[in-house]
């Protein structure tokens, strides 16, 4: 895939940067909600905490996990797959702070996907070390709905790849308070973040905090 060829974009809004035909980075664009954002987090958090959850093969993932809405996606030796209750606490996911659901929302229409109610969010918590690796979010029931992915804390380097594992990633530096929307065209590229550098967060310290909004169900 040639990233070059963004001819046909969409007209932007200032500070929104095109890494595909159908995927934008908006810098800075959840940076006046981010108060609200992790107070949600936290109480979010206390009910089903973040943990390391295995993949199918058996390896335990560096990045550790929780999810609230309507359904939460979790891995174990069984597979990958969205439930409606925390493995942890056989209890429902916390329900989808209304700061959540509105930033996905404005930030989903910000990038020319009007009507994205997301009904599910993936928590990731990075502490250096620690790396996603390549991969399609691709367990959700329809691709219609674009994912919508927000980044607090420490800098992240950002792989965005293409529609085939093989094809080149572009690199993307990603900071506090950036957004990152792909869907349409874009919604099955494959993304994953290098391995976190130590950088403290004068707000959140060795810490990377990532939000996925996601339609799952
Ligand atoms: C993910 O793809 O689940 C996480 C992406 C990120 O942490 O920026
Ligand atoms: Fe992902």
């Amino acid at each position: 895939m040639n990233l070059d060829l963004f001819d046909d974009a969409a007209p932007q809004p200032a500070r929104s940067e095109s890494i595909g035909p159908r995927s934008v980075v908006l810098r800075g664009y959840a940076l006046p909600a981010a108060d609200a954002l992790l107070q949600s987090l936290d109480e979010v958090i206390r009910q089903s905490p973040f943990r390391r959850m295995e993949t199918p093969g058996g390896h335990l993932m560096s990045v550790a996990l929780s999810n609230c809405g309507r359904l939460g996606w979790t891995t174990d030796r069984d597979g990958y797959r969205y439930t409606p209750v925390d493995p942890l606490s056989d209890q429902p996911w916390p329900g989808m702070p209304p700061a959540f659901a509105a930033l996905g929302r404005e930030a989903a229409a910000a990038a020319g996907f009007a009507g994205f109610e997301p009904d599910a969010c993936l928590l990731n918590r990075y502490e250096p070390g620690a790396r996603m690796s390549l991969h399609q979010d691709r367990n959700e029931r329809d691709f219609s709905a674009p994912i919508v992915s927000v980044s607090l804390g420490m800098p992240a380097m950002f792989l965005f790849g293409g529609l085939a594992r093989s094809d080149p990633a572009a690199r993307v530096p990603l900071f506090h308070g950036d957004v990152v929307v792909w869907g349409g065209a874009d919604r099955l590229r494959f993304h994953g973040v290098l391995p976190l550098k130590d950088r403290p967060h004068p707000r959140l310290g060795s810490l990377r905090l990532n939000l996925t909004l996601r339609k799952a169900g």
